[in-house]
């Protein structure tokens, strides 16, 4: 094994999940309560710089452009620690990150981010992990970023331990036109982080066991209408399991909600346009902004809808995005 002698880049890509991950067995480990699946986005993506040097006394984070604080940069400290402990290597990090996303606005930046990191601080570790392991490493960051490995539709199989917990691929470069209109209602940083909101409907909802069972039969549900490219299938699918989660902030204690007016507001302009004939479906991660799954010719017009009633800058259209890539 042979620390890289310059920083090793990575960039990844967000994922927006059509089965949403919302609650873990292991807080540890990350080690969620079922499988979800995912679409890798093109256009929100983390570019992240990393280098090991005997030079430094403490691991140095900057993000886009800042230098972060102990108590900002500590999940990225924590993190390093883990693959310096994989590669057994004690030297700290200069980490330089770049997000290509709105944070922290239910875009899920941590997505992107920690398989960025993963994949940069491993190599440049000298580690030369399979995807697969990457996909276990950026795990241990943030649960969503184990699918960030991947692109395409992606799953995360639940597993049982650290071994068998990880993304796989279910369609890495789907042939059938899809896309996803992002609406960015606002970019404020959320008030309950997923960790927090997860952790609190695991703890205090009466539904949490209707929700795994219900979830793990949508992902069964997903995943067919993925092989069968039945896209109202998908999206009827995708819609009901994002409601199903939101409904565990209402039902948690004390509760809470993503949404603002105007998520209530696209969700019914999203319901309308169905009634006009235009297939296309919503769903919502920790956030109030609302992400709409439509095919990928529908796309121009449904966001030419809402940015009459949003703006021009606040709707973006984006397609199925690729895995990670990392530097040599
Ligand atoms: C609603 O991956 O941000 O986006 O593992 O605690 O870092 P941690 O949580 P995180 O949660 C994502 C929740 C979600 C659903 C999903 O992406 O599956």
């Amino acid at each position: 094994m042979v620390i890289a002698n310059h920083p090793i880049i990575a960039k990844a890509h967000t994922n927006i999940a059509l089965v949403k991950y919302w609650g873990k067995l292991d807080n540890q480990l990350i080690i969620p309560q079922n499988d979800s699946l995912s679409i890798t986005l093109d256009e929100f993506y983390t570019q992240t710089a990393v280098e090991f040097l005997p030079s430094l006394t403490a691991d140095e984070v900057i993000f886009d452009g800042q230098v972060l604080s102990d108590q900002a940069s500590l999940r990225v400290r924590t993190f390093l620690n883990h693959v310096r402990d994989l590669a057994g290597i004690d030297y700290r990090a200069k980490v330089d990150t770049k997000n290509f996303v709105p944070t922290a606005a239910g875009l899920a930046s941590s997505a992107s981010g920690f398989a960025a990191l993963a994949g940069a601080a491993s190599r440049a570790a000298g580690l030369n992990l399979n995807r697969r392991d990457l996909s276990r490493l950026a795990r241990l960051g943030s649960g969503s970023a184990t699918r960030s490995i991947f692109g395409g539709f992606v799953a995360w199989q639940q597993g049982h331990d650290d071994a068998t917990s990880f993304a796989y691929p279910i369609d890495e470069q789907p042939t059938w036109d899809i896309a996803v209109v992002a609406l960015v209602l606002t970019a404020k940083q959320k008030k309950i982080s997923s960790r927090v909101g997860m952790r609190l409907a695991v703890e205090t909802s009466p539904f949490y066991s209707a929700w795994i069972s219900a979830s793990q039969a949508d992902f069964k549900t997903v995943k067919t209408a993925i092989q069968n490219q039945d896209f109202e299938l998908l999206g009827h699918t995708s819609e009901q399991n994002a409601m199903r989660m939101h409904a565990l902030t209402l039902s948690s204690d004390p509760n809470f909600t993503y949404f603002n007016a105007d998520s209530i507001k696209a969700m019914n302009m999203v319901k309308d346009l169905r009634l006009q004939g235009i297939p296309c479906y919503f769903t919502m991660d920790a956030g109030p902004n609302v992400k709409i799954i439509c095919q990928g010719a529908d796309a121009e017009r449904i966001a030419q809808y809402f940015q009459t009633e949003f703006g021009e800058e606040q709707v973006l259209v984006t397609r199925p995005g690729s895995g990670i890539s990392i530097s040599d």
